[in-house]
C-alpha cells in the first residue's frame, strides 16, 4: 500500500530536474538525511506546512491538558494525583517546546494563539471527547498517548531540526504517560466487577476515536506525498494505524478486555490484525467543531487567554518603563 501510494503521487511532485538550483540543493540535502535549520533557505510551502503541523501539534498538547485536568482533584489516591499532575504538566511543556519550534519559522506565539481561539487552527479531534470516569484517565494514557507515540517517534527523524529535536524529549515523556495509563487500568481490572466494567466502558468509548487520531486513509493524498518527499512525514496514516492496532490488541487481551470491533481478526498472512473502519463521518463532524466538547475546550482556552490580559499588559507596561528609563540615562551620559 505504501509503495503504491508513493508511486501514484510521485508523478505529481516536482522532480529534481524541474526544480530551480536553490530548491534542488534543498531537496538533495533532505534526501541525504541532513537537517534543515531555522535561518536556512527553504521553499515557502515547506515553511507553511511545518508551521501548520507544529502549531496544530502544540495546540493539541495544550488543549489535551483539559480532559485530564478535569480529574486532578478527583484522583483516587494521593499517589495517583501526583502522577497525573506530573503528566498534565508534561503536556504543558510539550506545548511550549512546540510553540518555540514553530516560532523559529517566523510565526509569533500571539498569532498562533489567535488562530486557535478564532477556530482557524485545529487541534487533535480526540480532545473533544469527555472524560466521564477515572478509567478514562487510564484509557487516555494507554490509548491516546499510545497513538501519539506512534505518530511522534518517526517525527524524531523529521527533516526540520528544531521539530525533530523537540520530539526526542517529548517521546521519552510520552512513554511514561502511556505506562501510567496502562497501570491505572491494570489496577482497576483487578478490582471489583464494577471497576472492571468501568475499564471496559472506557475502552468502548475511546477505541474508535483513538484510531481516528491517525487521520483518514491517505492513499490518494498529494499533500501526504509531498510531506513524505520533504521527510516531514515518514509513514502513511494507515501504516501507523495498523502498527497501533497490532501493538494494542494484545495489551487489551492481557487486561481481559474486549476491543469493540466485530471485524477485528488476526491475519496470519499479513502478520497483523484486520480491523473495521472508524466512522469517518463522526471524525469530520468533530473536526468541524461539532464534537461533544469542542465549545467547552475552546471556551476554556479563550477564558484563560482573557484572564491573563492584565498580566500581559502589566509586563508590557513594565518593559516600556524600563526601556524609557534606560533611554533617559543614556541621553544623560
Ligand atoms: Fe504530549
Ligand atoms: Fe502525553
Amino acid at each position: 500500500m505504501y509503495a503504491q501510494m508513493v508511486k501514484t503521487d510521485a508523478a505529481r511532485i516536482k522532480g529534481l530536474d524541474e526544480m530551480d538550483p536553490q530548491e534542488r540543493v534543498f531537496q538533495q540535502r533532505i534526501d541525504t538525511g541532513q537537517k534543515i535549520e531555522p535561518k536556512e533557505w527553504m521553499p515557502e510551502a515547506y515553511r507553511k506546512t511545518l508551521i501548520r503541523q507544529i502549531s496544530q501539534h502544540a495546540h493539541s498538547e495544550i488543549v489535551g491538558q483539559l480532559p485530564e485536568g478535569n480529574w486532578i482533584t478527583r484522583a483516587p489516591t494521593l499517589e495517583r494525583k501526583a502522577i497525573l499532575l506530573a503528566k498534565v504538566q508534561d503536556e504543558a511543556g510539550h506545548g511550549l517546546y512546540l510553540y518555540c519550534a514553530a516560532e523559529t519559522l517566523g510565526i509569533s506565539r500571539d498569532q498562533m494563539y489567535e488562530q486557535l481561539h478564532s477556530g482557524k487552527a485545529k487541534y487533535s479531534s480526540i480532545f473533544n471527547y469527555p472524560t466521564l470516569s477515572w478509567a478514562d484517565i487510564g484509557a487516555i494514557g494507554w490509548l491516546v498517548d499510545g497513538a501519539a507515540i506512534m505518530n511522534q517517534v518517526p517525527l524524531q527523524r523529521c527533516s526540520y531540526g528544531p521539530y525533530a529535536r523537540a520530539m526526542v524529549r517529548i517521546c521519552k515523556e510520552e512513554s511514561f504517560h502511556q505506562r501510567q495509563g496502562f497501570d491505572i487500568l491494570a489496577k482497576m481490572v483487578r478490582g471489583t466487577p464494577a471497576q472492571k466494567e468501568m475499564v471496559q466502558d472506557a475502552l468502548d468509548r475511546w477505541w474508535w476515536p483513538s484510531l481516528m487520531m491517525f487521520g483518514p486513509s491517505d492513499d490518494a493524498s498529494v499533500h501526504s506525498a509531498q510531506s513524505m518527499a520533504w521527510k516531514i512525514k515518514q509513514n502513511s496514516n494507515d501504516e501507523l494505524r495498523q502498527k497501533f492496532v497490532d501493538q494494542t490488541v494484545p495489551q487489551a487481551e492481557y487486561l481481559g478486555l474486549t476491543v469493540p470491533d466485530p471485524d477485528l481478526k488476526w491475519n496470519e498472512e499479513k502478520g497483523g490484525y484486520d480491523f473495521g473502519e472508524p466512522d469517518w463521518s463522526e471524525f469530520f463532524e468533530v473536526i468541524a467543531g461539532n464534537g461533544p466538547c469542542n465549545a467547552e475546550r475552546l471556551g476554556a482556552r479563550r477564558k484563560a487567554w482573557g484572564d491573563g490580559t492584565w498580566f500581559r499588559d502589566g509586563l508590557t507596561a513594565h518593559a516600556e518603563k524600563v526601556a524609557a528609563r534606560r533611554a533617559k540615562s543614556v541621553a544623560a551620559e
